[in-house]
């Protein structure tokens, strides 16, 4: 070890990798192509999870999908083999359940074989202030948004790692970066998730298992329903997504190797902000984005259902 040899080089390296960055920024990244990778997508019943199917059945990708809404599954299914998916699979599997996700993942080995492109899609919101949260809602929620990550990588894993190849995508939050009034057992879960695909990210670096891409994507509110009712105060600077652009925004990352998704693009901004600022500033900065208001009106799906 050399401090002065290993400062230069980090500095080189440095402007080398702005200087990369600043010419991606003008030209498009080089696509790589899925078509015959065995693609998982949990929560693909509906919503984005449907969306992201039917983007990477358009690529000829065997599609294999889980939710517990079997009926959403089926429509999803019907609908990736109208995208072009190779093959599609689909299985009941409840997510907060670490023995129904080993006992899934196995059936799923042995019928269609190793999984190579793994999205962590499923999630629950509760939509309540803490206090007011069941205990058993709050579980259900780190159990679904957060622990079902890690079963699943224990379970799919380990066939990447073998092959040196893969891509581990993590369909996190914006909530995930961010705090938000009324949302606490939400974002505890998505922060935990976020720590999770990116520690498990430098894991795969750290070990040399550098074929092994990971994704994670932090998007603000989608319009798919799960967060009907919430508004945003400026929808110009922070838009209500469509499912459909955050769909393809997603699968664009992973066709890139994109290790980051933020949407929309202002979460770069606002976000660095929040780690820069003084802590009174970051609060008035917060008021200022409606950030204590998002969930005043929250419906969210189930509520709307009953
Ligand atoms: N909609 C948004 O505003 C928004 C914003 C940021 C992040 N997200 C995240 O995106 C992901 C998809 O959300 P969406 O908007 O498409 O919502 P959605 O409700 O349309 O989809 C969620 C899917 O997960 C399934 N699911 C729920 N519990 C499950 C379980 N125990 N096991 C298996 N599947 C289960 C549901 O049946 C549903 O099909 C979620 O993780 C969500 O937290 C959504």
């Amino acid at each position: 070890m050399n401090f002065f040899l290993e400062t230069l080089m980090v500095l080189l390296m440095s402007i080398w990798y702005t200087l990369e960055a600043l010419v991606y920024t003008f030209i498009p990244r080089r696509k790589k192509n899925i078509s015959g990778e065995v693609v998982l997508i949990t929560g693909a019943g509906s919503g984005i999870g449907r969306l992201m199917a039917q983007e990477f059945a358009s690529h000829g990708t065997v599609l294999v999908l889980w939710d517990i809404n079997q009926d959403g599954m089926k429509e999803t299914a019907k609908l990736v083999k109208e995208c072009g998916a190779r093959k599609v699979h689909y299985y009941l599997c409840d997510c907060s359940d670490r023995n129904e996700v080993y006992r899934v993942a196995e059936q799923v080995k042995r019928e269609v074989g190793d999984v190579s492109i793994l999205v962590n899609n499923a999630g629950i919101v509760t939509g309540k202030k803490f206090m007011d949260a069941p205990d058993s809602l709050i579980e259900k929620t780190m159990e679904i948004n957060t622990m079902a990550h890690f079963w699943t990588y224990k379970a799919f894993l380990p066939a990447m790692i073998a092959n040196n190849h893969g891509h581990l995508v993590s369909i996190a939050s914006s909530a995930g970066l961010v705090g938000v009034t009324g949302l606490a057992d939400y974002c505890a879960s998505k922060f935990g998730a976020v720590g999770f695909a990116e520690s498990i990210g430098l894991e795969m670096l750290a070990t040399g298992k550098d074929g092994i891409k990971t994704t994670l994507v932090c998007p603000f509110f989608i319009n798919t329903g799960m967060f009907d009712g919430c508004q945003t105060k400026w929808p110009t600077i922070m838009p209500i997504l469509k499912p459909e652009y955050a769909a393809k925004k997603i699968l664009h990352a992973v066709l890139t190797d994109q290790t980051y998704l933020l949407m929309p693009k202002s979460m770069y901004f606002i976000v660095g902000l929040k780690n820069i600022l003084p802590t009174k500033m970051g609060i008035l900065l917060g008021w200022y984005m409606g950030a204590f208001n998002f969930m005043d009106k929250f419906i969210g799906r189930n509520q709307k259902q009953k």
